[in-house]
């Protein structure tokens, strides 16, 4: 039951550092090496995959795209995502050293059991990345990681999505480890800053008044932005998706370094506009968002920024600020989605609507 939660959604979204740690259980030895031996393909089947392809719709695309930027910078596999239904239809080059993600919270989405069964006859592997144990996407792969976060029950994926990240973020480890690119003790340090997050996630979960606060400002907004880069490019996706389905609200996510060949039309006085800021690196990747921020903020924009705690740089042009743990870059989507989640569930709440069957959608969508 719903606990004392109005909404499941609620409730799952608070559940999150609970899943996130069950994902990450009993999948790693106390130094840090991981242990998946569900993955049932060889070390030598691991070694000769020469690309990957991670099959999802919706969320589960956006988690596929977190695991693209792991995946290739962990492992240096090319590694490309696709939304299922566009997937059989374009002849997609397989071979047998091609492995193929399905992607799936319910594991009965028709989209990505087509794609994988389409891969299937090509001769290439598919491991399945799923929550639900015995679904038809998982009992058609080859393996199958599943994700254990527990029944999700809310239409709209809160911490199945958390808990894709993190087995998304175990198999590149592993394939890192099996294939020798990246050291032991680099993956240790990985693994131990995936043992941090649900202490992390705890702190955020605890600023949940602010941003409902934040929702109750921006109630009659008529169109939200959501702007990231890198890794924070499908948490911005993620949290307008987020609005979409829970708000019926037009909102959209772009990479912010595509503003200035097209969005950057749309920003008007008082528009809300989420910027996720990544961690300040040796890339410059952070200093570009600033000076995104700077560009639509000068323009009129409403700026709510979701930054590292202790990032003085970016906080002169926020309107309003939501501090974030420190964590690399890679795993900051883990952290930086979960204010969006809150900010969808309470807006959705004070319009009226009902946050856990939104109109229209259905929890797994089995048919073509
Ligand atoms: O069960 P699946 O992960 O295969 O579902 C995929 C999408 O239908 C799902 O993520 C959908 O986008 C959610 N409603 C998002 O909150």
């Amino acid at each position: 039951e719903k606990d004392g939660y109005d909404w499941f959604m609620r409730k799952e979204i608070f559940e999150q550092p609970r899943a996130v740690a069950d994902a990450l259980l009993g999948r790693h030895t106390a130094s840090g090496q991981l242990q998946l031996d569900e993955v049932r393909l060889s070390d030598q089947e691991l070694r000769d995959i020469d690309k990957i392809i991670i099959v999802g719709c919706g969320t589960a695309a956006y988690a596929a795209l977190v695991a693209k930027y792991a995946i290739e910078h962990w492992c240096r596999i090319p590694c490309e995502v696709e939304l299922s239904h566009e997937f059989r239809y374009r002849d997609p080059i397989l071979t047998r050293n091609t492995l193929v993600v399905a992607m799936s919270q319910s594991g009965e989405t028709a989209d990505t059991l087509m794609a994988l069964r389409h891969a299937r006859t090509q001769g290439s592997k598919v491991l399945a990345i799923c929550n639900t144990n015995g679904s038809t996407i998982p009992r058609e792969s080859d393996a199958v990681i599943y994700t254990h976060a527990g029944p999700e029950i809310g239409v709209a994926s809160t911490k199945g999505f958390l808990t894709q990240l993190v087995a998304c973020y175990l198999l590149g480890l592993y394939l890192a480890q099996v294939r020798g690119t990246k050291f032991g003790d680099e993956i240790t340090s990985v693994v131990h800053e995936i043992a941090a997050m649900p202490a992390h996630l705890e702190r955020v979960l605890a600023g949940a008044d602010d941003i409902y606060a934040l929702a109750r400002d921006f109630v009659d907004a008529r169109t939200v932005l959501f702007l990231g880069r890198h890794a924070g490019y499908p948490v911005a996706l993620e949290g307008a998706l987020k609005l979409k389905e829970l708000a019926y609200l037009h909102a959209e996510g772009f990479a912010a370094g595509e503003l200035k060949h097209g969005p950057i039309a749309l920003i008007e006085e008082g528009l809300p506009v989420f910027c996720v800021v990544p961690p300040r690196g040796r890339d410059q990747l952070h200093d570009k968002m600033v000076s995104a921020i700077q560009e639509i903020r000068a323009r009129g924009a409403h700026t709510i920024v979701l930054a590292e705690e202790d990032d003085d740089e970016v906080a002169p042009y926020a309107d309003r600020l939501i501090r974030l743990p420190k964590v690399p870059t890679l795993l900051q989507p883990v952290v930086a989605t979960v204010p969006l989640q809150l900010f969808a569930c309470e807006l959705a709440t004070l319009l009226g609507h009902d946050v856990d069957q939104p109109r229209n959608l259905a929890k797994s969508v089995t048919v073509e």
